[in-house]
Formats: C-alpha cells, sequence, structure tokens
C-alpha cells in the first residue's frame, strides 16, 4: 500500500496562508517540490525556521506572492524538446487535414511566459501555408501565473530565450527592437493568452491539441486524474493530447487511445470512456454456457435439479418478465431465503443485497432486448458470519433447445479474495508510479537547477571578465598615476629651485630697495614718486622739510587733492596736466614758501616713468635753488659795482 507520509504542520500552516491569501491551493502538489522551494525562500529571506518564514508570510503578504511564483516553476523555451516537435509538425498536418470546420484550435496548457504557445502558432502557421496564419489558427495559452502571462502577451523576448529557433524562423516571425526580439503581429492575433487554474477553472473547450507538458510532473495522482478528465472533456472527437518528456501517466492511457507512447500522443476515441472502477482488470469468471443449462431444465429436471443446486455459486433464473423460475441451494444459502419464498416473485422485488439496481434494470434490459449478450456487475453483501463480501453477478440469456430466448439466467460469485489480490496488486502499482513520478519531477528540477547552474557559471564567467578587463584597466591607471606623481615631483622640484631663486632675488631687492631708499631719504632735493593717477607713494625727508607736510601724511593721498602749504594751486594743475599728458616739466626759479616765512626759489622737474607698452607713474624732484639764487644775485650785484 502506498502510504502517505506523516503531515508536516508547519508545512500545512504555509500552504494555508498561500491558499487565504492567494487563493491558490497547492495541498495536491508534490510535497518534496514544495519543500525545496520553501526551502529556497527561507534561506533568500534568511529565516532559520519554517516557524520563522511563517512567521514572516504573516508580517509580509508580497512574500506569499513570491512564494507562489516560486512554486510554479515556469522553466520553458521556444521549441523545447527538439525531436518532439517534429512529431507534432506532422500530426499538425494531419489534424489541418481532417479538422471538422475551418477552425484549428490548439491549447498550450500551463504555457508560463508563452515561448511553447508562440512555437505552436509558428508550427501550425507554417503547416498551414502559405505565409500567414488568418482566422483558421487560434492558439489558446493559459497559466495559473498572473505574470507569466502578463510577459506572455508582451511577446517580448531576448537572444538567449530564442536559441532554438532557427534562423529563418527568427528573420520570419520576430522584428528585432533593440537587443530584443518581438513576436511578430500576424502570430500574436492568433495567440490568446489567459490566466487559467486546470485544477478548477473551466477548460477551453472544442480544441483540436492539447500540449500539456511539464505541468503534471508537479501534482499528485489524484490532481492528474482531474486535470486529465478536463482534457477528455475540452478535447474535439479525434483532438490530440501531448504531454511531457518525463509524464507517462497511466490513466492518461486508460481514458485516451495512446498515439506514439514513446512521445506521450494520446488521442481522444469517441468509443473509450470515462473508467473510473477496477471491473475491468478482473479475470473473466467461469460462466456455465446457457444451452447446458436450458437443456437442463428439460426432462431429467430431477438430475438437473440435483446438479444445480450442486453448484457452489448461487444460480437463480427468471422469465422474460423476471418472476424468479429458479433458486439453487447456494442462492438460498447466501440470501437465507428459500426456493418457496421467491419462486413466482420479481427478482427485482426481491431485495437481494449485492444485487444493484443497474444489474436488475438497466444491464438485465439490455441482455433481454438482445443488445448483448452478457451484462455482469459487482456489489458488496454481508456473510452470514458480519464479513463484508465482494460478489460479481452475470446475468445471460436463458435459451431452449431451438435458442429462442426463454428467460434469463443469473450467476453470482464470491470476488473477494481476486479483489484483494487486486488492490493490493492497484496500491503496488500505484507507489511505483509515484516513485517515477517523484524520479521525473526531481529530473525535472536537476534540469532546471542545471539550466540555472550553467546560467550562473556564464554570468560568474563574464562578470569574471569583466574583472579582469576593469583590472587591467585599474593597472593602466596606476601606471599612468605613477607617471603623472613623477611628473609633478620633478616639477615641484623645479618650483623648489625657481623658488630658492626667487627668495634669494627678494633679498636682493629687499637690500637694493633699502638702499634706493636710504639714498631718496638723504638726498636734499624733494623726491616724490607718484602712481598714475597721481596717488603718492614717495615722500623722502627733503620733501617733509621743504613742502612742510610729514611723510605720514602725504603717502597714499593723490597730490593734486593734498593740501601743500610751499605751493601754489596753479603750479599744482600744470603739474597735472603735464603729468597725465605724459609730458616732462622742468621749472626754474619756482618761487615758493619756505617753511620758517618768507620766499624760496626752486628748481622742479617732474618726469613721467613710462616704458614702451604702460605708464608705471611719474617721479617729481624739488631743489631748493634759494641760496645758489641769493648767490648769483651777490655776485651780479659785485659785477655792476666793479665795472661802475
Ligand atoms: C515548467 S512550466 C512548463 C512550461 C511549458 N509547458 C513547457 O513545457 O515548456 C510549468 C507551468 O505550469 C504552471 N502550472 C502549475 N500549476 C498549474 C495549474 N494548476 N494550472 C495552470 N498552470 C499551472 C506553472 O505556473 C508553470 O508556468
Amino acid at each position: 500500500m502506498a502510504t502517505r507520509p506523516p503531515r508536516d504542520s508547519e508545512l500545512e500552516a504555509i500552504l494555508e496562508k498561500v491558499r487565504q491569501v492567494r487563493n491558490f491551493d497547492f495541498r495536491n502538489y508534490k510535497r518534496a517540490t514544495l519543500q525545496r522551494r520553501i526551502e529556497r525562500r527561507m534561506q533568500a529571506t534568511r529565516c532559520r525556521t519554517r516557524a520563522a518564514y511563517l512567521a514572516l508570510l504573516e508580517r509580509e503578504p508580497a512574500e506569499v506572492s513570491t512564494l507562489v511564483s516560486s512554486m510554479l516553476i515556469k522553466l520553458t523555451t521556444f521549441f523545447r524538446d527538439r525531436e518532439v516537435w517534429q512529431t507534432l509538425e506532422e500530426s499538425l498536418a494531419e489534424l489541418i487535414r481532417q479538422r471538422p470546420d475551418k477552425e484549428l484550435r490548439i491549447w498550450s496548457a500551463g504555457c508560463a511566459t508563452g515561448e511553447e504557445a508562440y512555437s505552436l502558432a509558428i508550427a501550425a502557421a507554417e503547416a498551414l501555408g502559405p505565409g500567414h496564419p488568418g482566422p483558421e489558427l487560434k492558439v489558446f495559452g493559459t497559466d495559473v501565473d498572473e505574470d507569466a502571462i502578463a510577459g506572455a502577451r508582451r511577446g517580448i523576448y531576448t537572444p538567449a530565450q530564442l536559441e532554438n529557433v532557427s534562423k529563418e524562423r527568427l528573420a520570419r516571425w520576430f522584428v528585432r527592437t533593440g537587443n530584443t526580439f518581438t513576436v511578430r503581429k500576424e502570430i500574436r492575433r492568433a495567440v490568446v493568452f489567459g490566466v487559467n487554474n486546470l485544477v478548477s477553472d473551466a477548460p477551453v473547450s472544442r480544441i483540436d491539441l492539447i500540449l500539456c507538458r511539464n505541468v503534471f510532473i508537479y501534482l499528485d495522482s489524484d490532481l492528474q486524474k482531474r486535470v486529465l478528465a478536463r482534457f477528455q472533456f475540452a478535447l474535439r472527437r479525434n483532438g490530440l493530447l501531448m504531454l511531457g518528456r518525463s509524464e507517462l501517466i497511466p490513466f492518461a492511457a486508460r481514458i485516451f487511445r495512446p498515439v506514439d507512447l514513446a512521445r506521450r500522443i494520446y488521442r481522444k476515441d469517441a468509443h473509450v470512456e470515462v473508467v473510473t472502477t477496477t471491473q475491468d482488470r478482473l479475470p473473466p469468471e467461469p460462466t456455465l454456457p446457457p444451452r447446458l443449462i436450458a437443456a437442463a431444465i428439460e426432462p431429467e429436471r430431477s438430475l438437473l435439479r440435483d446438479l444445480l443446486d450442486s453448484q457452489p455459486c448461487p444460480t437463480i433464473t427468471t422469465d422474460n418478465d423476471g418472476t424468479v423460475t429458479f433458486w439453487n441451494r447456494a442462492a438460498a444459502r447466501m440470501w437465507n431465503r428459500n426456493e418457496g419464498d421467491v419462486l413466482g416473485k420479481k427478482l427485482s422485488a426481491l431485495g437481494l443485497s449485492g444485487l444493484i439496481g443497474d444489474l436488475l434494470i438497466e444491464q438485465t434490459g439490455r441482455v433481454r432486448n438482445g443488445r448483448t449478450e452478457r451484462e455482469f456487475s459487482d456489489g458488496l453483501l454481508e456473510n452470514a458470519g458480519g464479513d463484508s463480501i465482494t460478489v460479481r453477478t452475470q446475468v445471460v440469456p436463458l435459451r431452449d433447445r431451438t435458442g429462442a430466448r426463454q428467460g434469463l439466467l443469473y450467476v453470482t460469485h464470491d470476488v473477494t479474495t481476486a479483489r484483494g489480490v487486486e488492490q493490493a496488486l492497484q496500491s503496488v502499482q500505484e507507489e511505483l508510479q509515484s516513485i517515477n513520478l517523484r524520479m521525473q519531477s526531481s529530473n525535472e528540477e536537476l534540469r532546471a537547477s542545471n539550466e540555472e547552474l550553467e546560467t550562473t557559471n556564464e554570468e560568474l564567467q563574464s562578470a569574471n571578465e569583466e574583472l579582469q578587463t576593469t583590472n587591467e584597466e585599474l593597472q593602466s591607471t596606476n601606471e599612468e598615476l605613477e607617471t603623472t606623481n613623477e611628473e609633478l615631483q620633478s616639477a615641484n622640484a623645479e618650483l623648489d629651485a625657481t623658488n630658492r631663486e626667487l627668495a634669494h632675488r627678494t633679498l636682493e631687492m629687499d637690500s637694493l630697495a633699502f638702499t634706493q631708499r636710504t639714498i631718496i631719504r638723504t638726498l636734499s632735493a624733494a623726491v616724490l614718486v607718484l602712481e598714475g593717477d597721481g596717488r603718492i607713494t614717495t615722500w623722502n625727508l627733503a620733501a617733509e622739510r621743504l613742502l612742510g607736510v610729514t611723510e605720514r601724511e602725504a603717502v597714499g593721498q593723490k597730490l593734486w587733492s593734498l593740501h601743500v602749504p610751499a605751493l601754489k594751486r596753479p603750479l599744482i594743475q600744470k603739474l597735472r596736466r603735464h603729468l597725465q599728458e605724459n609730458r616732462s616739466l622742468r621749472l626754474e626759479g619756482v618761487p615758493y614758501q619756505l617753511p620758517h616765512g618768507g620766499t624760496g626759489s626752486a628748481t622742479l622737474v617732474a618726469t613721467p616713468l613710462v616704458t614702451e607698452t604702460n605708464v608705471l607713474g611719474s617721479i617729481v624732484l624739488f631743489e631748493d635753488t634759494t641760496r645758489a639764487a641769493a648767490l648769483l644775485e651777490e655776485n651780479r650785484l659785485l659785477k655792476t659795482k666793479r665795472k661802475a
């Protein structure tokens, strides 16, 4: 017997939380897959225990959505499992030839991000040929994951996602936009995407081909049966169903006719009905040939009666109306009723346990009308010891020597042991199937993990290459920095030398300036140095003495606006005009007021300081000539006297 593992209460609580928040029931999904996906999320969210993760789900509803998305594994590619597509293309061509009306309807159930639905539309469009798919093609792409369907509707894929698409198909059915490819309009018009839960939502109907690949591996056998029954309803007569490479589900072969089991292709056959019991697998029970019995009810009645009474199986005959005409000892034992109680009464009115209504009404009717030669049905009854036993009763026509129907013959067998063996066999089979499916799902996950690893590896390689490039760039930047550093150091050394030279020159200049200042200070003539606008920068001791203004009062003032007691205003204005026009001025015998009263005489020389391009200012010399003038006068007077 397949025993379910004990329920894991925390896992149940997580699934319950998902059911409450997202209205999605994962309880019949394979536990092992769910556990692994939950553990992944626990690692990603750094939750050490399931209880901590459950608390996180309580706090953050967004994590519930992330978990659901992670549990719905959406691994897919265009034209996935290439070898299957060739067969599929042939099947499409056949469906197109045989389709009952003009429209070809295809369903990609569990299509994830749409690659499978578009692949189907492309293959069908090509099979329909030439050029465009037109109104006769309709592909339905459904999935329970809303985000995946939203992505599918956009129809935009990266070159990596289109790896399996040939160059010709890429050129014919996709448009390049930058680094991505968009599925062309004519294909997109033929594909209708929708959110649909295969377990609980109404299926799409009148379908010619269903592709449901790599979805069953996540479901337990109950859900698988449920979804398969829905597919049976969705398909048109002779419609095809294709499952995934690793999805060999025995139940599928019971409700569909296998067309290519290796490729998991089945056909909906009008004559195959949904089988939910195990009757059809019981070995056929031995039957008494009707003719023998008919003959037995002839003259040697007592011998035959003994013979039938000796039969271990309960045996009953009725006439064509259903009135009991014979009842053997085994029947009397089984139902604890004597022949006298039942003869002449309607069999259906006796209420015999184990003989169910279907057998007594419908199936008997079919045998009576000659529509079938033999019907049987199972039932349960309790024996004298109180044990429940399973019986199988067979009804056949009772014919006379000429073959005419005289009534009906019912023979009942105890099939309890056979049924027990059958059930044990069935559970072993189911267990095997569940192990098989677990392996298939692990395989699928391994493949998914492998692909993820390959992607991660490629990313790591490219990150490594980028790091190497960055490293090389850093090295070259480093070298450049070192060169620059050296250049800076040498410039620094040059600057140092220049600095030292400048310091030396400054010292020289300082001493020169000092000497100049001392000379100027000690000159007997007044020396005034002016800037271009007449502002005084130098005013020596002689100027203080001759002009009656101290150095402190004069320096920084403009000569034109300074009150100089010794000089007349018109003289200063004349001086200003000359210097502003960069002209020199020399005046002899200039009268000026002596510091201690009286009038003195002086020579004034003003010279603009002009280079080839610049006016630096001017220098004014004011030399007292009073004494020299007096001596000259005295000399002149003496000469005059001498002549006289
Ligand atoms: C591995 S992908 C298969 C994609 C595609 N069929 C293929 O083989 O390439 C499985 C898909 O089944 C979807 N799925 C799982 N349970 C579902 C349900 N109850 N109803 C509809 N889709 C379901 C998931 O969302 C996921 O996109």
